[in-house]
């Protein structure tokens, strides 16, 4: 059986006050949880240390890391870094960081294949435009995110992988996927993953989707075969919000 998971990417919010109450929270509602869940939080690299110490059943994730081990990179953070914050796993390629930051595939790959050599478990994501969706490139798209983002990947380093499907024109938006859309795009991930590298691995993967998903449509998003869980954006803000998503397993 593969791992569930829902995770709280916080992206650019809370001062270190706000997020360590709102960590305290989500570990207090996590210990009533009623599903099997694997709850994971996503504060910014300022929190991550403090945040830590926080929290024990809810697991800790960074939003982004360095392409680089160490060095001359001013204001850059390494996955070694953030291990050493008691972060287990890392977003890795967010739509935000692909269009705000230019972070290509390439680059991306380079992210994934130090994340995973340092230790860390990267939440890989992928996504979609609305313009390539409506021009009917959307499964192009996908194929290319994951084929070179992650190029070069072992099988035994995809069993540390987490898959989000974030379809851009769905994040922040309040649009939200449909539960065929999400359950159309999942099934294609993990027959390309077949593709990449086994059916095991295919079987085996957490895949996750994201984008305007709330309490009132994470039931019918979840029940879809293969939606593994959420990766969770303006609804992991409300520790309350968040676990009601958690609970809609
Ligand atoms: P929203 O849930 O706010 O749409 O954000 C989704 C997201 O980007 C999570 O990484």
């Amino acid at each position: 059986m593969r791992k569930k998971i829902v995770a709280g990417n916080w992206k650019m919010n809370t001062t270190l006050k706000d997020g360590m109450e709102l960590a305290q929270a989500v570990e207090k509602l996590e210990k009533e949880k009623t599903s099997d869940a694997l709850v994971i939080i996503a504060p910014p690299y300022t929190h991550l240390s403090k945040v830590n110490e926080l929290i024990d059943d809810v697991k800790l994730s960074a939003q982004n890391c360095a392409s680089e081990a160490l060095g001359a990179f001013t204001g850059d953070i390494s996955p070694e870094m953030l291990l050493s914050t008691g972060a287990e796993y890392v977003i890795i390629g967010h739509s935000e960081r692909r269009s705000i930051y230019n972070e290509d595939n390439e680059l991306l790959n380079k992210k994934m294949k130090l994340a995973l050599s340092t230790g860390l478990k990267p939440i890989f994501c992928c996504g979609e435009l609305l313009e390539e969706r409506e021009a009917g490139k959307l499964f192009d798209v996908i194929r290319e995110q994951l084929a070179v983002g992650l190029k070069d990947i072992t099988i035994d380093e995809m069993g540390k992988v987490v898959i989000a499907y974030e379809p851009v024109w769905a994040i922040g938006t309040g649009v939200v996927a449909s539960p065929d859309q999400a359950q159309e795009m999942h099934k294609f991930i993990r027959d390309l993953l077949i593709d990449l590298f086994s059916e095991q691995v295919a079987e085996d993967m957490t895949i996750l989707y994201g984008g305007s998903c709330k309490p009132s449509n994470a039931a019918e998003l979840f029940a879809n075969p293969d939606v593994d869980g959420g990766l969770i954006g303006g609804a992991a803000l409300k520790a309350e919000d968040f676990l009601a998503i958690v609970n809609a397993y």
